[in-house]
């Protein structure tokens, strides 16, 4: 047989290979094999081989060019199990199926409408915010992406739900804080963390089924994307949605809709507040296109600065930090060979850093996208929403949402970190503060 060409990378230990090293510090990992060994690395889960991925031709490889031959990886099948088999989750003709036919409800012309509700959920939460208080910002944007995802996809008031539903996805995440746990731990296996998880699945099962079922019983088609999955059918048979699958594409979007945007939030209020500058600038947009008024969707392309430095706060903090597939067949990736079954990673916070794309790729910098910056990228140098036939459908939603919702805030209050306060990377399912990130409001 021919010696198999590949990738080089660290030498690991005999059965664990980079296990302990990985579920430690997987952002340390990565940056440090991405600085020893450059664009495409070897290195071994356990005692399987896994690759990462660091040059924007390479992710353009895998997400679309051999799109065909990979799958997402176990990431997906046991870490995101409380999905089931939801837009995220599912592969081949289903999820096209799906796709399609969810796609409508994130049209261009259809998110516009939401822009209205955006923005007085924003107004009702700031009013329960107090001059000189402090407030852990990250659950604060937690319950309001959530609210907000529920009330235009789902046309559902979820306030008395959202403490239960972030209690779950705790356990959701400190689950896959561990990669071992997607990796190596069978779902069936009674271990203290697959309890948990089973635990969170109950619980959000017990909010999620009742939407369903109370809507089925309204008969009500308020036009949003529930009503949608419910009057849908199968292009053959005619069958509508089982309850098992209108709960997997409930959850998913509720879940997917909300957690991420709440973390890219987060990061950019953090961000802010350690740079006056940025700031600055910031008030100076929303005094000459706002001057004290709510932003309304016809502001949008006035908010330039605000969207730059959403766009800054996602390179550095990406929301999805990293991504991983799963190689069907033996092929070859950049130059080296890849066996069926090898499970290619890459990573956002690795490439949004790198510096052959991003001058002094440490620095917190909204001016770098002036000048159509973007445009003149390698189209996987920045790709916080993913991309190829994967690309994150809720992506304008979202710079939608962050935008209006920065705009909203930024206006009425001043947000800085508390003194001392240890923000820390938790880099599970996505990049989440550690501690949370607790803030004084001042009032402007
Ligand atoms: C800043 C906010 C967001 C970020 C950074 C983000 C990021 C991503 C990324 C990276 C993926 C691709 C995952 C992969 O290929 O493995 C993805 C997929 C997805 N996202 Fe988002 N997302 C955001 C907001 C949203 C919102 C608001 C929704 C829904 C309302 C949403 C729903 C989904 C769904 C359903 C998928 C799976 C799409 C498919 O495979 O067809 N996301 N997102």
């Amino acid at each position: 047989m021919p010696r198999l060409n590949l990738p080089p990378g660290p030498k690991g230990l005999l059965l664990l290979g980079h296990l302990p090293q990985v579920n430690r510090d997987p952002i340390g990992f990565f940056s440090q094999c991405a600085r020893d060994y450059g664009d495409i690395i070897c290195w071994r889960f356990g005692p399987f081989p896994a690759y990462l991925v660091n040059h924007p031709n390479l992710v353009e490889e895998v997400m679309v060019i051999q799109y065909r031959n990979f799958v997402k990886s176990s990431v997906y099948r046991r870490g995101l199990r409380v999905l089931g088999n939801g837009l995220l989750t599912s592969e081949g003709k289903f999820w096209q199926r799906q796709r399609r036919l969810e796609q409508p409800a994130f049209h261009q012309e259809r998110i516009t409408g939401y822009a209205q509700l955006m923005v007085a959920y924003t107004n009702r939460l700031l009013e329960h915010w107090q001059d000189g208080s402090v407030r852990d910002i990250h659950q604060e944007m937690m319950s309001l992406t959530l609210e907000i995802v529920a009330k235009t996809l789902l046309d559902v008031d979820i306030a008395n739900d959202v403490t239960g539903i972030q209690t779950a996805l705790e356990a959701v995440m400190k689950f896959n804080d561990h990669l071992s746990n997607q990796y190596l731990i069978p779902p069936w296996l009674p271990t203290p963390s697959n309890l948990r998880y089973q635990r969170a699945t109950e619980l959000l099962d017990a909010i999620v089924y009742p939407i369903i079922d109370q809507r089925k019983t309204s008969g009500k088609d308020t036009g949003d994307l529930l009503s949608m999955l419910l009057q849908a059918r199968d292009e053959t048979d005619g069958a509508q949605m089982t309850n098992q699958q209108l709960r997997d594409e409930v959850m998913t979007l509720m879940l997917a809709g909300h957690e991420t945007t709440a973390n890219a939030l987060t990061w950019l209020w953090f961000l802010v507040s350690g740079h006056p500058e940025v700031e600055a600038k910031l008030q100076e947009e929303l005094k000459t296109v706002l001057n004290g008024r709510s932003p309304t969707i016809a502001d949008l392309h006035q908010l330039r600065y605000t969207e730059q430095v959403v766009m800054e706060s996602m390179r550095l903090y990406p929301p999805v930090w990293g991504m991983s597939r799963l190689a069907l067949q033996d092929s070859v990736l950049g130059g080296y060979d890849i066996k069926a079954g090898t499970t290619v990673f890459v990573s956002q916070w690795i490439s949004h850093r790198d510096p052959r794309f991003f001058a002094q790729p440490e620095v917190f910098n909204p001016d770098r996208w002036a000048d159509n910056l973007l445009k003149r990228l390698p189209a996987f140098a920045y790709f916080p929403f993913g991309g190829g036939p994967r690309l994150c459908i809720g992506k304008a939603f979202a710079m939608m949402e962050a935008i209006l919702l920065v705009a909203a805030i930024a206006q009425q209050f001043r947000l800085t970190l508390q003194p001392d306060f240890p923000v820390e990377l938790q880099p599970s399912l996505t990049l989440r503060p550690k501690h949370g990130m607790k803030m004084l409001l001042t009032r402007r």
